[in-house]
């Protein structure tokens, strides 16, 4: 594992080694990366995945270079490319992480750099850091993964992270899917061809309440409105929502996630939000800053 590009690249051992990983780090935040830099370089916005990789790096006692909106401050405004950035960024730390605009980018920085690359979101394709803390989430709170039965709602056309979840829950056994979406943002055939090819069942639904009586995760998302016209926007928006009269029909043991932000497809009472143990998504975004301390970790020191 010299980079982190997409979540297909992972094994289950991996995964397991990970999670082992996060735990033990959690409780005791070694200084293992000292005398290290990595640098964060975000195209797009960012609240989690920016300062939860910045903040992992600093917990490991390395240091961070970072420019926060590249797309401005960085030389792509005189018209260099990702290429000859990453080229030059690579010698000035000892891994990069990266998010852009456009799909694929990830890779293309991978190829220009001598130090390990990760991908923080590339456009329309994937979003792997989020799928690992994703799916250590589910394996912390449900304590299996196998055999669980999430549906996954909102934009799942633009949808990086659910696109790399659902490639990591390719890897194991039993798992059931629901995509329930508005009409003109399905998930795409690539992705359904995938779980056929791993014998992942799945199905396409309309009615939110009637599944999440059913499901051991609900895993919201934004409807991506930086990343559709307005008319695909009006559309969709406010179709799929869970308010306090349907979070009720959410079963004691499940949980509902969110790679967050969230807006309005999110309307439950800060109450809720703060007591009931069924609202996972402020521990999943917890646990992003464990899984991420131990990529860096071995990324860094392990060099796999
Ligand atoms: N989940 C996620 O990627 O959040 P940010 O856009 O805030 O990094």
């Amino acid at each position: 594992m010299k980079h982190v590009l997409e979540s297909q690249q992972f094994t289950k051992e991996i995964l397991y080694d990970l999670f082992k990983k996060a735990d033990s780090l959690k409780e005791n935040s070694e200084k293992l990366l000292e005398n290290k830099i990595l640098a964060t370089i975000f195209y797009e916005p960012s609240t989690r995945t920016r300062l939860s990789f910045e903040s992992a790096m600093l917990k490991l006692g390395g240091r961070v270079i970072s420019t926060e909106n590249a797309k401005e401050f960085s030389s792509a405004v005189k018209g260099e490319s990702v290429r000859d950035t990453i080229k030059v960024i690579a010698a000035y730390a000892d891994c990069i992480v990266i998010r852009h605009y456009e799909e694929g980018s990830a890779k293309e920085a991978a190829e220009a750099s001598s130090v390990p690359v990760i991908n923080a979101g590339d456009g329309k394709g994937q979003h792997p850091t989020q799928a690992l803390l994703d799916i250590y989430t589910i394996h912390k709170e449900l304590e299996r993964i196998d055999g669980i039965k999430i549906a996954m709602v909102g934009d799942l056309l633009s949808g990086r992270t659910v696109r790399s979840l659902c490639y990591l829950l390719g890897k194991f056994k039993d798992i059931e899917i629901v995509f329930v979406s508005p009409d003109n943002l399905k998930m795409k055939d690539d992705i359904k061809e995938y779980l056929n090819k791993h014998n992942i069942k799945f199905r396409e639904e309309n009615d939110l309440n009637k599944i999440l009586q059913e499901v051991d995760v609900v895993y919201m998302t934004r409807i991506q409105k930086e990343r559709m016209s307005q008319n695909d926007y009006e559309n969709a928006k406010g179709k799929f929502i869970i308010n306090e009269k349907n979070f009720n029909l959410v079963n004691k043991n499940s949980i509902i996630m969110h790679p967050l932000p969230h807006v309005e497809e999110i309307e439950l009472p800060m109450e809720i939000e703060e007591n009931d143990k069924r609202v996972a998504y402020f521990r999943q975004a917890e646990n992003g800053l464990y899984i991420r301390m131990a990529l860096l970790n071995i990324l860094i020191n392990e060099k796999r």
